[in-house]
């Protein structure tokens, strides 16, 4: 530590972005995954704690040796995992600056600038979604904490006492809503906020995966019956599995007839906001009371960043979540109180992650990123229209985001039991996974194994797709192969 501070900064700081420009060079060459087991990696980290320090060439030596070839190519333009896209540069070099500056983005004296660009991102979010000008919201981790927030505001909503004399003095008994396709944040949120994973109702989906009103609305109304109270109705905005969006307008209005809150996640979805050509899929959006919007998936800002955004604005959220401990103490009355972001969430000490959102969003602006989410769906539709092709695959639903979901079903499987056609699915899948070529994942659609593939990188083209089916009908057909062998 005995160099100067800005000496360590310039030394680091080529040596890093060496390291950078070497490995984004080399992207579409590089294995999706290691072939190293668990306890090879382990092995690999293990080790007394360090007692002398090293130097950081030897630091980053490893780093370049150890770390990067064995994680996740999540930056790979083969990647078409969950929705975790490559981060954009000026998102990466913008996290390196929010770092330098180390701003605790909770309180505004120890932020000031921090809690103004906050504050403008989550404007813009809010005028992206169609919000009016007194909606406002929160950053927060991700788009489980997003969920953890705004149910907590749909909460607080059915029943103002819960906050300070918790659920048992109440004596409410709250249910929510959502499709069975619904995000598993949901079910842990409600385990958190004490009411419990069972007031979660799933509701069942339709052949194309939208949540099934007439479903919802016996669900609600036997709720009703039997004395529980509706409390939450959550339409999706882009699922998991299948990247479809809920019925907002519908749903909306289900909620307002039974005085519940209203809450879209779009935490993946929210993004097609950015295309003219394909926002109106988010119709009703902006009658929710409130949004899950993470910037971490279609706005390819590197993790973490989620957003819960409010309709009827900052008051909301400070209801949920404002506190005063007295070292931040409201008495001396200033306008920076407002600007206190700890008021409007969980968290205390928070970091400064509205920064990458900004500059990313100067970078891209709003037509940057709807040109990249409208090539994402044609992709998606190029995908689908050569599965559709071929007799060996059979798509489910449709495509209505950048997720394309199918089985492999080639004639000599299609007559198996479908306990067996559920193994061949995830044999496949991990088959590739092991190949290093590509990744995705499979999933669970209406109680059958499927494949998922979600177009998530701004570097994925058309020949990688090309290139993607090539994989699926090689190492589909080596599958079949060697089950014929067995
Ligand atoms: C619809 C939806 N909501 C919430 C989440 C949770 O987001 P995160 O992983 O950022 O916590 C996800 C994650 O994929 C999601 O798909």
């Amino acid at each position: 530590m005995s160099e100067s501070l800005s000496r360590q900064h310039q030394v680091l700081g080529e040596a890093v972005t060496r390291i950078i420009s070497d490995y984004t060079s080399r992207l579409d060459e590089l294995p999706l995954t290691s072939k190293a087991s668990p306890g090879e990696l382990a092995q690999l980290f293990a080790g007394p704690m360090p007692q002398l320090g090293i130097s950081v060439e030897e630091i980053l030596e490893r780093f370049t040796e150890d770390i990067a070839p064995h994680a996740m190519q999540i930056s790979s333009p083969r990647y078409y995992g969950q929705f975790n896209p490559a981060p954009l540069p000026i998102g990466v070099w913008a996290d390196v600056l929010c770092s330098v500056l180390n701003q605790n983005a909770g309180a505004w004296r120890n932020g000031p600038t921090s809690a103004h660009v906050e504050t403008q991102v989550l404007k813009w979010l809010c005028e992206l979604i169609g919000y009016g000008p007194d909606a406002f919201g929160i950053l927060a981790s991700g788009g489980s904490e997003a969920n953890l927030l705004a149910l907590k505001c749909a909460r607080d909503y059915a029943n103002q006492q819960i906050p300070v004399a918790g659920l048992p003095a109440a004596n409410a008994k709250l249910m929510v809503y959502a499709s069975e396709q619904c995000h598993f944040s949901v079910e842990k949120s409600l385990d958190i906020l004490g009411m419990g994973r069972n007031s979660l109702r799933k509701i069942e989906t339709d052949d194309r995966f939208h949540v099934r009103m007439d479903e919802l609305k016996r669900a609600m109304e036997r709720d009703r019956d039997e004395g529980c109270t509706p409390c939450c109705i959550i339409g999706l905005a882009g699922a998991t599995s299948t990247g479809v969006i809920d019925p907002l307008e519908e749903l909306a209005a289900l909620a307002r007839e039974n005085n519940c809150w209203f809450h879209a996640d779009a935490a993946y979805g929210g993004g097609l906001a950015f295309s003219d050509k394909h926002r109106s899929q988010l119709r009703g959006i902006e009658l929710a009371n409130s949004v899950t919007f993470d910037p971490h998936k279609w706005m390819f800002v590197p993790f973490v960043c989620g957003a819960t955004l409010v309709r009827d604005g900052a008051k909301v959220l400070r209801d949920a979540f404002d506190i005063t401990p007295e070292y931040l103490s409201e008495d001396r009355g200033g306008a920076d109180v407002a600007y206190d972001m700890f008021r409007y969430g969980q968290m205390g000490t928070r970091r400064f992650n509205a920064l990458k959102v900004w500059m990313a969003l100067k970078f891209m602006g709003k037509q940057g990123y709807g040109e990249v989410v409208e090539r994402h769906i044609a992709l998606t539709h190029y995908l689908a229209s050569r599965l559709d092709e071929l007799s060996d695959f059979e798509r489910l639903g449709e495509v209505e985001t950048a997720v394309c979901c199918f089985r492999y079903l080639p004639a000599a499987v299609r007559n198996l039991e479908v306990e067996r056609q559920d193994r061949i699915q995830q044999a496949l899948q991990q088959r590739i996974e092991h190949s290093g070529e590509a990744f995705f994942p499979s999933t669970v659609l209406h109680g059958r194994r499927a494949l998922r593939i979600n177009i998530n990188s701004f570097l994925t083209e058309q020949r990688h797709i090309d290139d993607l089916v090539e994989l699926l009908q090689r190492e589909g057909s080596r599958l079949l192969e060697g089950l014929s062998d067995d």
